[in-house]
């Protein structure tokens, strides 16, 4: 539509004019359409300057970075994939706090990122005379992510978004901020107006700080090795009963401190519960439990509770937002 032109054309002049002839930038890339988007727009404004950077912290789901390497490596010229898994989860050894846990997520992802823009460009960021060499981030922030970490006009924290409320202090970098203004669905259009492929434009959300935020309590390997084993049965089976784009999303969500008592053949078992939490929305700022079919529950619960050993218990989660958020913490 003319609308999303325009976007488009009035974010590549401005991007063109804030980061100049010269300047270079890195792309915070987490493999969902918001930085997707972001990106290309960046790519079009600046080309070749333009470095798109996917962290792996350890917290992603099954196959993704392997995912995200094929889609997003025809797309974007300058891809680096970042394995900073051992970095993330030595720093969030110890964490039970859902606001801890995603301030740490944030002010890792910020190190990686400063990281990667020496490796990439040498060091702007460490501070020089020279006003062209400004290291710029880019991030697919969208307008529900400020609000909700706090940023809007007259509005409270109620998670802090890794890539807003999460960002540490001292940040070296500028941001650049394309998607600021808009909503999932604006994003989505824009994605389809620059002809990106729509398995990226259609992807549903998932968190930046991942599977972190859905373990609740400490995050550790073994853990999200049970989360990525059930998430995956439970991706895989929406698939396949065609709801991907009914349903918003669905996390699964690890109840890693709580244990109940199950049977299964003719022994005790003593294991985790996971909730699945399938919801639809407009904009993530209000979103309605889905009411999934019977049938598809009944798969998802008889796959996890076979396939993955030490969860023995599936749950749903039908509880609207308000009052419930998306994701767990
Ligand atoms: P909540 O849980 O606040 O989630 O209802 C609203 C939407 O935002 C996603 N979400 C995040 N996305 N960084 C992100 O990029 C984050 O820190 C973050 N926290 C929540 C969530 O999956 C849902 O789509």
């Amino acid at each position: 539509t003319w609308t999303m032109v325009n976007i488009v054309e009035e974010q590549v002049e401005r991007i063109r004019s804030q980061i100049g002839e010269t300047g270079r930038a890195i792309c915070a890339l987490s493999g969902g359409v918001d930085s997707a988007v972001a990106a290309a727009i960046v790519q079009r404004a600046i080309g070749d300057r333009l470095t798109c950077v996917y962290v792996d912290h350890g917290m992603m789901r099954k196959g993704e970075t392997e995912q995200v390497r094929r889609d997003f490596e025809e797309v974007f010229a300058a891809l680096d994939v970042v394995d900073a898994s051992d970095q993330f989860l030595d720093a969030l050894a110890g964490v039970h706090d859902p606001e801890e846990k995603r301030k740490i997520i944030g002010r890792e992802f910020i190190r990686t990122f400063e990281a990667a823009e020496v490796r990439v460009f040498g060091g702007l960021a460490a501070g020089s005379a020279d006003d062209r060499a400004t290291a710029w981030l880019v991030q697919g922030t969208l307008y529900p992510d400020v609000v909700e970490s706090g940023g809007g006009a007259g509005t409270s924290t109620i998670k802090s978004h890794h890539n807003v409320g999460g960002l540490p202090d001292d940040l070296q970098f500028e941001l650049v901020e394309p998607l600021r203004t808009l909503f999932k669905d604006e994003v989505r259009a824009v994605g389809e107006q620059l002809g990106l492929p729509s398995t990226m434009v259609w992807r549903q959300p998932f968190p930046g700080p991942g599977l972190g935020i859905r373990i609740i309590g400490e995050v550790t390997r073994e853990r999200l090795d049970l989360l990525r084993d059930a998430d995956a049965i439970a991706r895989e089976e929406l698939t396949r009963a065609g709801l991907d784009r009914d349903i918003w999303q669905m996390p699964v969500v690890l109840l890693a401190d709580v244990r109940s008592v199950g049977v299964q053949g003719d022994g005790r078992t003593y294991g985790h519960p996971v909730v699945l939490r399938p919801v639809t929305s407009e904009d993530a700022m209000t979103a309605d439990w889905a009411r999934l079919p019977y049938d598809v529950m009944e798969r998802i619960s008889t796959r996890i509770t076979n396939e993955v050993a030490d969860i023995n218990r599936v749950t749903v989660d039908i509880t609207s937002k308000p009052p419930g958020t998306i994701e767990w913490e």
